[in-house]
């Protein structure tokens, strides 16, 4: 079958759904794949890489009429006509709010699949083209406020004295944020961050921020949060005020399925920040924003000093990468539908990633697809034990335990003593030692949890610095060539233990440098 990559017929769009790489992948799934002159050239890829990766170049009229489109976004009716009877696209179609789409998909027999359908599911991530778009947008937020901040974010000791690092203030933690997080963190600010769902806290901690509190808290099965009412968001309002002027940038993610972003900053927040402050209002749109002041697609400054950015291109702002991540999405998605690798694609129906972003199949409706549940798709019910049962099973199991330690305590003691029974009578002292040693070492290290075994074995190695001391006195003491001998393997082994141990420790120490500081 052959794919066409069209020029994105909107104005602006600086992205292109497939990158030289992406397509050299498509082709060695068997694809043939043409690409309309000057398609990528806003994201920095040229006509001849396309060919050199093996596509050939063609007019507009011919990358719409290939078998297969995959494009950005749903194309406008112009471009739309240009398609084939029974053709596929694959493109973003936001099919929760673009019925209409629908009809027109079936009018022509098509074959539609929503890239911006793909269920939120760990085996889909690698297709997901939100995930892919968010991530970049949430990096480039982070770039735009400091590109207006007129700060560095991370402090400094200089001659002329300290400077303090910028203090950045992300709310709603999905996709965007966390990238948002990470990346406002590598550049020095000093990061703290809030959503109605908790269970996202360990992830920004482990991104090296705060996470802030509010009021609010969701259960969440799918990943995504619910509208607040009206109390609900007088209470976290109360936090964001707070918290906007505490911070010298703020970066709002807040969304809700289906919903208009909701308002997070307030114009009274906005007063209440300092001057020089920066505002990314990220879910900017028609609709209304995450921001009372900000307004789409534009840099608002207000009398108070505080600058906001209502830009809703962040992800075509990076268009090269975002073009590239896009297209290995797409190509992840062709590998699932290409299990033969012959060109040719072959949708399953029960796969329900593939099934989930079929809005028509040859013509016929295929939308909504059944629900995918995040926690029921990752998790397999494990059948219950009847209560009495489980008791029972873990009382034997525990039995059994006891009874196998307690003989083999039995067996050792058993050996212990015939050793030192069996020893020359000079020994016995040195024998003695050793068995309470092992008993003593036993019961030390098995008390202590496991995770602490590493930094207590490779700390308490020193102790075998005792070794090169009686080796030393050995190599003293004597002139016989075999213990000169013993001594120095005893001294080298010994001492590459010790060492060992402090390396080990000292790397280990090393990462929690970054969380101690
Ligand atoms: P997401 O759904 O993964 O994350 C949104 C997060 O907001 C969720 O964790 C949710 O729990 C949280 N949330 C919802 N209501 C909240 C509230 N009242 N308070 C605190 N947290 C709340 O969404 P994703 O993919 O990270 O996208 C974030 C936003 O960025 C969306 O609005 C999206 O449309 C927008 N976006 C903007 C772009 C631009 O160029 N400006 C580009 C790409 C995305």
């Amino acid at each position: 079958m052959r794919i066409g990559i069209p020029k994105e017929p909107r104005q602006g769009q600086k992205l292109v759904a497939a990158s030289p790489n992406g397509v050299e992948k498509m082709i060695k799934l068997g694809y043939e794949v043409c690409v309309e002159s000057d398609a990528g050239a806003l994201a920095d890829y040229y006509d001849d890489q396309y060919e050199a990766a093996g596509a050939t170049v063609v007019s507009k009229q011919e990358a719409w009429g290939a078998d297969i489109v995959v494009c950005l976004d749903t194309p406008p009716d112009a471009e739309l006509a240009l398609m084939k009877e029974g053709s596929t696209l694959i493109a973003r179609m936001n099919p929760w709010s673009n019925e209409g789409d629908i009809a027109k998909f079936q009018a022509k027999g098509m074959t539609a699949l929503a890239m911006d359908a793909v269920p939120r599911i760990s085996r889909a991530q690698a297709l997901d083209v939100r995930s892919s778009m968010m991530n970049v947008a949430g990096y480039r937020a982070v770039i735009e406020a400091a590109n207006e901040f007129g700060r560095t974010f991370t402090g400094q000791v200089t001659a002329a004295g300290k400077t303090q690092p910028a203090k950045v203030y992300v709310i709603g933690v999905g996709v965007a944020g966390l990238a948002a997080i990470g990346a406002a963190g590598s550049m020095g600010a000093v990061v703290s961050a809030t959503d109605v769902r908790p269970e996202v806290a360990d992830q920004v901690e482990s991104l090296g921020g705060t996470f802030v509190e509010i009021p609010v808290k969701q259960e969440s099965a799918d990943g995504y949060a619910k509208a607040l009412d009206e109390e609900q968001q007088k209470l976290t309002l109360a936090v964001y005020t707070e918290q906007a002027a505490k911070n010298d940038i703020v970066i709002t993610t807040a969304a809700v399925p289906g919903r208009p972003a909701p308002l997070l900053i307030t114009a009274e927040a906005v007063a209440s920040m300092k001057p020089g402050s920066v505002i990314v209002d990220m879910g900017a749109s028609e609709l209304g924003g995450n921001c009372e002041l900000s307004r789409v697609g534009e840099v608002v400054h207000t009398d108070n000093g505080v600058t906001i950015i209502g830009y809703n291109d962040l992800p075509s702002r990076m268009p090269g990468q975002t073009s590239q991540l896009y297209g290995q999405n797409i190509v992840n998605f062709l590998k699932l539908a290409t299990p033969e690798k012959d060109g040719q694609l072959q949708l399953n129906m029960d796969d329900e990633v593939q099934r989930g972003v079929t809005v028509t199949l040859g013509g016929e409706n295929m939308w909504p697809p059944p629900e995918v549940k995040v926690s029921v798709a990752s998790k397999k019910e494990e059948p219950e034990e009847p209560e009495e049962e489980k008791r029972l099973i873990t009382d034997t199991s525990r039995d059994a335990r006891t009874i196998r330690g307690m003989l083999w305590k039995a067996l050792l003691g058993v050996i212990a003593v015939a050793l030192v029974v069996a020893a020359p009578e000079e020994m016995t002292q040195h024998f003695f030692v050793f068995v309470l040693a092992c008993v003593i070492g036993f019961y030390v290290i098995t008390n202590v949890t496991h995770t602490l075994h590493t930094p207590l074995m490779s700390v308490t190695n020193a102790i075998s610095g005792i070794i090169i001391v009686g080796a030393l006195l050995q190599v003293a003491a004597t002139g016989d060539v075999a213990v000169l001998v013993m001594a120095t393997i005893a001294i080298a082994i010994a001492a590459i233990n010790i060492f060992g141990g402090f390396l080990v420790t000292h790397r280990m120490l090393k990462m929690f440098e970054r969380s101690s500081k």
